[in-house]
């Protein structure tokens, strides 16, 4: 792995989340120095409900929350109080819980009936967050991301448009096998991070995680083979159960 990568195996669930929760702290602590926020697009799915959780409780008085601001990477086409919506999840158990400011909180207008209207609100709200123009990409300090069994990362499905967009930083897709749109973060505005964290949990997602890191099949299939930060840090994050294919363990 590249100097700037890292894959980081540790036994279980649990140590997965204290060990992304330690490193969440780190990243916001080394920014501040030099600035004056952090930013973060958080990931959905289930996996990031325990690094959520840690920071709600014991990282609550540990962190300055109105000094960070979250985002998200991907969102399920729903309103925001739909148990699908990754908003709603990273709400109850992380943003209702600390004292972060709502204007702090920029989730994804995915009630809009039109999916496509949504990821252009979501990508202006973006521009004007970070004051960047057509053309320049907003540098995030911080991208999380899941991956599924089968390769995918944010909403970024195999064989699916998103994966060839090269200038858009938000767009819907179609995802036949949800027969439904998802809004998402394109890999060249996840690329531009500052650190792209990935947290990979459970057997399941063995096969696939032993491809994206060491096999030879396209990103077509296996989109989480885009994600590759131009500058920043890559890490992966995962336990031993998602790592058992792997041939190697960790740098
Ligand atoms: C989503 C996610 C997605 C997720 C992976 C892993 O909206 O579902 O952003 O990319 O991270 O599917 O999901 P789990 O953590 O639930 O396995």
């Amino acid at each position: 792995m590249a100097e700037r990568n890292k894959l980081r195996v540790v036994p279980d669930p649990n140590s997965l989340f204290q060990v992304a929760a330690e490193e969440f702290a780190a990243q916001v602590g080394s920014t501040l120095k030099s600035s004056d926020r952090f930013t973060v697009a958080l990931s959905g799915g289930s996996t990031p409900k325990g690094l959520f959780s840690l920071l709600a409780t014991n990282y609550r008085d540990r962190l300055p929350w109105n000094e960070i601001f979250f985002f998200w990477g991907d969102e399920r086409h729903v309103p925001p109080d739909n148990s699908e919506s990754n908003y709603r999840v990273a709400h109850e158990t992380l943003l209702s819980k600390v004292p972060v400011p709502a204007t702090n909180v920029f989730r994804v207008p995915a009630e809009n009936p039109d999916a496509s209207h949504a990821a252009q609100e979501y990508e202006r709200t973006l521009r004007e967050f970070f004051h960047t123009t057509a053309g320049t990409l907003p540098q995030f300090d911080l991208i999380l991301l899941g991956m599924g069994p089968d390769g995918h990362t944010a909403s970024l499905f195999p064989g699916t448009s998103s994966l060839q967009e090269k200038t858009k930083l938000v767009v819907a897709t179609w995802v036949e096998k949800f027969k439904t749109y998802r809004i998402t973060f394109t890999a060249p505005l996840i690329n531009q991070a500052k650190t792209v964290m990935f947290l990979v949990s459970g057997a399941d997602k063995s096969s696939a995680l032993k491809e994206v890191l060491e096999g030879q099949q396209s990103a077509e299939l296996f989109p989480s083979k885009l994600i590759k930060p131009i500058k920043g840090r890559l890490i992966w994050l995962v336990d031993e159960a998602a790592a058992a294919s792997l041939s190697r363990k960790g740098a």
